[in-house]
């Protein structure tokens, strides 16, 4: 065997740095690639957004014209003429119609799922105004006691919150009643002086 032959037949070829570059390149040539795209995407999308600090959701103006600031108004009303009326109700009405809500049967009716106290808001308002004496059904059961009119006791704001209070508590759940139709019903019925005769004189007037 010759030299050349030897070589010919054993040696691998001498590695050429051309070779060897080439595959190096593939996966740099690719990256580059990928972190171009990249690059030029996250500058096309972020070229109109706003780089402001933060979630992108507003807060809404307390008390402005928004239907959600209505809402939250309302909300704030309800639970503050609820707060009131806990302690119009406790201070006022509780001794007869009771903590429970539930009266005593046979002398003072129940305010909890009363028809009379979800029912029209000018009525409750009325009952609380003027008071109540003779006939009337609560629940199927006949009562016929006396309560006192409160008009001069209880400011307008009182009524509104203890109305409120009695149609959002003891099993109710009614719209509030606002101050606005205490006054209302106040000026409506202001020549009145005893208080309502019963169902039957409730029955016989309108509520809306
Ligand atoms: C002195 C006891 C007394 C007090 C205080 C009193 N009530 Fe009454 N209430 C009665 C009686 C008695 C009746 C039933 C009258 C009848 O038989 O005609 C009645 C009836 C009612 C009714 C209609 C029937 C029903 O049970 O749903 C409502 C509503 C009502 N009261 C709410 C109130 C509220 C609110 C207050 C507090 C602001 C209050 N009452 C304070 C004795 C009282």
């Amino acid at each position: 065997m010759t030299f050349k032959q030897d070589r010919l037949e054993n040696e691998k070829n001498d590695p050429s740095e051309a070779s060897s570059l080439k595959f190096i390149n593939i996966p740099i040539i690719l990256i580059s690639i990928f972190v171009g795209f990249g690059i030029s995407y996250l500058a096309l999308k972020t070229k109109d957004a706003a780089m402001t600090p933060g979630d992108s959701r507003t807060v809404p103006a307390s008390g402005g014209t928004s239907e959600n600031a209505a809402a939250q108004g309302n909300m704030a009303d309800l639970l503050s003429l609820m707060e009131k009326g806990k302690q119009v109700f406790t201070t006022t009405c509780q001794a007869c119609h009771q903590a429970t809500g539930a009266g005593i049967p046979g002398a003072f009716p129940p305010v909890s799922e009363s028809e009379w106290v979800s029912g029209p808001p000018k009525r409750l308002v009325a009952i609380i105004l003027h008071g109540l004496q003779g006939e009337i059904y609560v629940k199927g059961q006949k009562f016929q006691g006396v309560m006192p009119p409160f008009k001069d006791q209880l400011k307008a704001e009182d009524i509104a919150a203890v109305a409120t209070y009695v149609r959002n508590s003891f099993g109710n759940k009614a719209d509030l009643v606002s101050v606005e139709t205490v006054n209302q019903v106040k000026e409506a019925t202001k020549s009145r002086a005893a208080p309502w005769n019963g169902e039957s004189e409730l029955n016989g007037q309108k509520w809306d």
